[in-house]
């Protein structure tokens, strides 16, 4: 359970991330996939993560620290086309960056938005990971904005796709940041990972 959440710190460069010395889960995915509002969701905190209508609104690494234990890390979206090259390199660089050196990373949450069909993009980003050695699990997001059916339909071709990249099954869940839907399973996953 989330007793308490703070917000610690910003940063454009990883290498000034707080000393990881604590246990830590990241999340990342699209531009507006809801990787913000998930965290806000998980810790019952309506403005602890800024959010958005328009993308591109988190540009920065975020350090929530929770039950002053372990961190919970907001990241700025991948494949936002609105930002010059220059920016959106920038901020991918610094993406992968801190993905590949933060020895402190127990887990990776690949957001995915559960009303499209599988995009190439967020493939391609979780081959990455598998090929960096980065551990990651998938979160359907926004499933409160179409039918159980619709979800579960584009869940099922999206692990489809995975099974063609990677000899095991990536863990997953479906959820909602406005329902609630999925919150507590994903927490209960995220506290073992946290486990000292
Ligand atoms: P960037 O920081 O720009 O990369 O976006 P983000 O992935 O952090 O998305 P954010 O949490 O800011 O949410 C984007 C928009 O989607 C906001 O308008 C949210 O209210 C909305 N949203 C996020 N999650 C959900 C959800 O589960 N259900 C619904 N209906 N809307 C959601
Ligand atoms: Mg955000």
């Amino acid at each position: 359970m989330i007793k308490k959440a703070e917000f610690v710190v910003s940063n454009a460069d990883p290498s000034n991330c707080p000393k990881p010395d604590r246990a830590e889960v990241a999340f990342i995915g699209r531009s507006n996939v809801g990787k913000s509002s998930l965290i806000n969701a998980l810790t019952d905190k309506k403005g602890l993560a800024k959010t958005s209508q328009k993308p591109g609104k988190t540009q920065l690494i975020n350090h929530f620290l929770i039950n002053d234990r372990w961190y919970m890390v907001d990241l700025p979206g991948y494949g936002f086309a609105k930002v010059n090259v220059k920016v959106k390199e920038g901020w991918e660089n610094m993406i992968h960056t801190y993905l590949m050196k933060r020895e402190n990373l127990c887990g990776v949450f690949v957001l995915i938005d559960s009303r499209l069909e599988p995009q190439k993009i967020d493939l391609d980003f979780l081959l990455w990971c598998g090929t960096q050695g980065v551990p990651a699990a998938l979160v359907f997001t926004k499933a409160d904005k179409q039918s159980k059916s619709k979800t579960s339909l584009n869940v099922h071709k999206f692990l489809e796709k995975t099974e063609e990249l990677f000899e095991e099954a990536p863990d997953y869940f479906v959820t909602s940041a406005e329902s609630g839907l999925g919150k507590e399973e994903l927490l209960t996953f995220i506290e073992e990972l946290v486990k000292e």
